[in-house]
């Protein structure tokens, strides 16, 4: 196992329908702690699979995932989901649905008003406490998803792109505000996103998947440094080798 890693894929493969379906194949991944490791890849190459396995949603069916050396088979605390129409309670407003993972957590009253507050301002649903997730669009109730993940202050933050459907404004918010709580709180992070401006952004490294089997075609790692805003970021000739190298490697994957 690579010394110091947080998260190990290790030859792990996924396959669906007795094998007919390879959803990914032999892919080995780690993530350092503290490291934000974005993926990005052609729909279907088997991401959010591999996040799901990752997440200990879903056994591989070949190879394994380990987080601090031990075997991944089950969902673990500490290692916070965000997926998208992940595990919203309907019947919860928004204030309660941040509130639940905190219960459940063993969390102080006080420790509770305390998160609920900070978070639901910082992924910008202040005034939209007692509403339930039907009056919220569909960017607003993955945005109480990523509140309520962070709200319980995980070690590990599995991310399935979560700004897939806020509009351009707001995932560019919201792009600042989690560069922002890294820096404050580094947490070790997977983040699939289809972008990939946010995907170099965001990440430490990036791993380019390509589809049919899925798999990890490369990971670049992303030298640009931290603490970083996203304007200045744009703005570096790294930031432009890398997206259109990344272009590139996905190019032939997304023609199909
Ligand atoms: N439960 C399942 N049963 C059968 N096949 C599945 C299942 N889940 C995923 N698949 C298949 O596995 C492959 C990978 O799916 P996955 O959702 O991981 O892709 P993805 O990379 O996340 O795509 P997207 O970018 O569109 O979200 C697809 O061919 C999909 O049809
Ligand atoms: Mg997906």
């Amino acid at each position: 196992m690579p010394n110091g890693a947080k998260i190990v894929v290790d030859h792990a493969s996924k396959l669906f329908l007795e094998g007919s379906v390879v959803a990914f194949r032999n892919v080995d991944l780690n993530v350092r702690n503290n490291e934000v490791l974005c993926i990005v890849g052609p729909s279907g190459c088997g991401k959010t699979t591999l996040l799901r396995c990752i997440g200990g949603l879903l056994p591989p069916s070949a190879g394994q995932v380990l987080i601090d050396g031990q075997p991944v088979h089950r969902p673990r605390a500490g290692v916070a989901i965000v997926f998208q129409h992940f595990g919203l309670l309907p019947w919860k407003s928004v204030i309660d649905n941040v509130a639940f993972g905190l219960k459940i957590a063993g969390a102080s009253r006080e420790l509770i008003a305390q998160r609920l507050d900070h978070y639901i301002r910082l992924v910008g649903l202040a005034g939209f406490e007692n509403h339930y997730p039907y009056q919220l669009s569909g960017g607003m109730q993955q945005r109480v998803g990523l509140a309520r993940a962070l709200a319980i202050d995980p070690e590990v933050l599995l991310i399935n792109e979560p700004f897939a459907s806020v509009d351009a404004q707001t995932r560019e918010v919201l792009q600042e505000e989690l560069l922002q709580l890294h820096e404050r709180e580094r947490k070790t992070m997977i983040f699939i996103t289809h972008s990939i401006d946010e995907a170099i952004i965001l990440g430490d490294r990036v791993a380019v998947m390509a589809a049919r089997p899925g798999r990890v075609k490369e990971v670049l790692t992303v030298d640009l440094p931290r603490p970083r805003d996203p304007a200045k970021v744009r703005a570096a000739s790294r930031y432009t080798e890398m997206r259109n190298h990344i272009w590139e490697e996905l190019r032939p994957t997304v023609a199909m």
